[in-house]
């Protein structure tokens, strides 16, 4: 079986946890190849609702083996709560019988996170993915492979926590690390997760030669991916369909579908221009009606109309093979919904991305304007959604404002939309009929 790739199309928290959990039903493996516990994938399960930071979100699915890739960026400490909290609400504890960390994932350590919470430029989630990042192209990170031979180095720990401490220092960050601290934190990540550490590129190649089926769980959005984002205004990652594979360890010729998930509007946590940002009423609306505050730190989302040139720039890099079009019932209520077309800079209508931020930050916006619909109970949305399914009604059982909108982002986009989300229960999905 081909492997398939959910990937965030804007600047992340689109929805990927919910696609990923319903996709997770028909898959073997589920594996989460780059970032790492700055992302917060929400799951809703009746009156559960899992927040999944670094587990990946096919854990839901008892039968399906979960993988930490080579490209991700792990902490063992939120790694450790996140298992706990699971295991308190399911009873499993899947750590080295079907969750396994790549060999070749870096180590977040504590300093890292010291460090990054020094950052006032980016708005980061200040959990050290940066850093840790930073010190794996520098060539001095710590992967899981190489926990045992770096922990009896003396030489090695010396050298390490003194760099650590410098540049700690540098940045004004008070507090040092000693190598003492460094060797017990290897210590303990290394009792506590060797028996997990696994060959999984090797593992999943096997796995797809024998036909099971692979889902790749991105992270982050697509304007977030350090080259083709909103530079520097992004994480420390590539978040694309091209990294999927390599960060899972496999080919890309693997993959065939490729899941873009789109929100009916456009947020963004943290600094970097926006140009659909919405500070009106509409704007207040999607932020109130729609929760939209930061999975990971809380922080309040802002946000804007849907903005196509975005979506153009998501869909040239990633080749999305379908949409997955989410919380489409926050926008019910207004009475007018627009979408941002193309943009225009001194004058110039432009209809692809500027890569320089100052000029991004001065860009106005030409919108279309749609039709809005009435706003419904979210109970009536999810009744809607197990009908139009059980029926195979498909879209036709949207409200009529609602339909117009999903059908013209389909004919604007020119993919084919798989799926409308009505709804954060695993449940309120409209799918394509
Ligand atoms: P992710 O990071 O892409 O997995 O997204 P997050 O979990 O950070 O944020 C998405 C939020 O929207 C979560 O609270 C979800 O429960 C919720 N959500 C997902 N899909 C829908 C939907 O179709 N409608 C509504 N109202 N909420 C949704
Ligand atoms: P999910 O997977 C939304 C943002 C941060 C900040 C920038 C850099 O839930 O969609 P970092 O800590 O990565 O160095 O921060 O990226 N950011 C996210 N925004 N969703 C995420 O993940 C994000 N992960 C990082 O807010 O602007
Ligand atoms: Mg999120």
């Amino acid at each position: 079986m081909p492997a398939q790739v959910v990937l965030g199309a804007q600047w992340g928290d689109e929805g990927k946890g919910k696609l990923v959990d319903q996709l997770a039903a028909d898959a073997d493996w589920v594996v989460r190849f780059q970032g790492g516990n700055n992302a917060g994938h929400t799951i809703v399960l009746g009156e559960q609702v899992l927040k999944l930071h670094q587990l990946p979100s096919g854990l839901t699915n008892p039968d399906c083996q979960c993988v930490l890739g080579s490209g991700m960026v792990v902490d063992p400490w939120v790694l450790a709560e996140e298992l706990e909290t699971w295991q308190e609400s399911s009873g499993e504890a899947p750590l080295g019988k079907r969750l396994w960390i790549s060999e070749r994932a870096h180590v977040n350590l504590p300093f890292h996170r010291l460090y990054d919470g020094a950052d006032e430029k980016i708005g980061t989630t200040g959990r050290g993915i940066g850093p840790t990042y930073r010190d794996k192209i520098e060539r001095v990170g710590i992967r899981f492979c190489d926990l045992d031979s770096k922990r009896g180095d003396q030489t090695w720990l010396d050298e390490s926590a003194a760099r650590m401490s410098t540049q700690l220092a540098a940045r004004g960050v008070e507090g040092t690390i000693t190598s003492l601290e460094l060797k017990e934190s290897l210590d303990w990540v290394a009792d506590n997760f060797g028996h997990a550490v696994a060959p999984t590129g090797l593992m999943l190649d096997l796995a797809l030669r024998q036909g099971e089926t692979v889902l790749l769980e991105g992270a982050q959005g697509c304007l977030l991916d350090i080259e083709h984002g909103t530079y520097p205004f992004v994480t420390s990652s590539v978040t694309s369909r091209a990294n999927a594979s390599h960060g899972a360890g496999i080919h890309p010729g693997h993959i065939e579908e490729v899941f873009g998930v789109v929100k009916a509007y456009t947020t963004r946590v943290g600094n970097g221009p926006f140009p659909s940002e919405l500070f009106d009423d509409a704007g207040a609306h999607m932020g109130s009606v729609g929760h939209e505050f930061g999975t990971t730190t809380g922080r309040p989302r802002r946000c804007g109309w849907l903005d196509l040139v975005v979506l153009r720039h998501s869909n040239r890099l990633n080749g999305f093979t379908d949409i997955s079009l989410t919380k489409l019932d926050v926008l019910g209520g207004l009475d007018e919904l627009e979408i941002v077309v193309g943009y225009e800079l001194d004058g110039v209508l432009i209809s692809e991305m500027p890569s320089n931020m100052d000029d991004l930050a001065r860009v106005t916006c030409r919108t279309e304007t749609l039709s809005g619909f009435p706003a419904i109970p979210l109970s009536e949305w999810l009744e809607l959604a197990r009908k139009a399914n059980a029926d195979g009604a498909g879209f036709a059982a949207l409200p009529t404002g609602a339909r117009e909108y999903v059908e013209k982002v389909e004919a604007w986009l020119g993919i084919r939309i798989h799926s409308v989300g009505v709804g954060p229960d695993r449940e309120a999905t409209v799918y394509r009929a």
